[in-house]
């Protein structure tokens, strides 16, 4: 999960490059009936088009210039088939980012 964390705030770091913004990232978190964790990671860097938004989770997708395109395919594959969680993402073109997880806060401990 810290790998998959750091993909994501990693991003918003990034975001903010080329703006005039503070650099600040909101993380949140909270705890839905005992038993799911929301987690959302919010910036208001230079944010995403549409069709960028589509393609983000998509492995080598990048905009930029040294980018590989793993970061949130990697971050996807751990939260959703690693932890049994889920990822989405917001994002405004020119005003930021928004990504929300959610996780069960215990795991069926799997048998090999
Ligand atoms: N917080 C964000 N703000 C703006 N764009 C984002 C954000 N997170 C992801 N993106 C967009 O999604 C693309 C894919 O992100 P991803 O982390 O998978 O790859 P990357 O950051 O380009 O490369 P890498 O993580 O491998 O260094 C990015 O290139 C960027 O265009
Ligand atoms: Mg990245």
């Amino acid at each position: 999960m810290l790998q998959a964390l750091t993909n994501i705030i990693q991003n918003s770091v990034e975001a903010y490059a080329g703006t005039q913004r503070p650099p600040e990232i909101l993380v949140e978190a909270t705890m839905y009936n005992g038993s799911r964790v929301h987690m959302t990671i919010t910036d208001h860097g230079c944010g995403m088009s549409k069709e960028a938004v589509g393609d983000a989770f998509m492995l080598f997708a990048t905009s930029k210039p040294h980018g590989t395109g793993f970061g949130l395919a990697i971050a996807k594959k751990i939260i959703e088939s690693d932890h049994g969680g889920a990822v989405y993402l917001e994002s405004t073109r020119g005003q930021g980012t928004k990504v929300a997880i959610t996780l069960p806060r215990e795991q069926e401990v799997r048998e090999w």
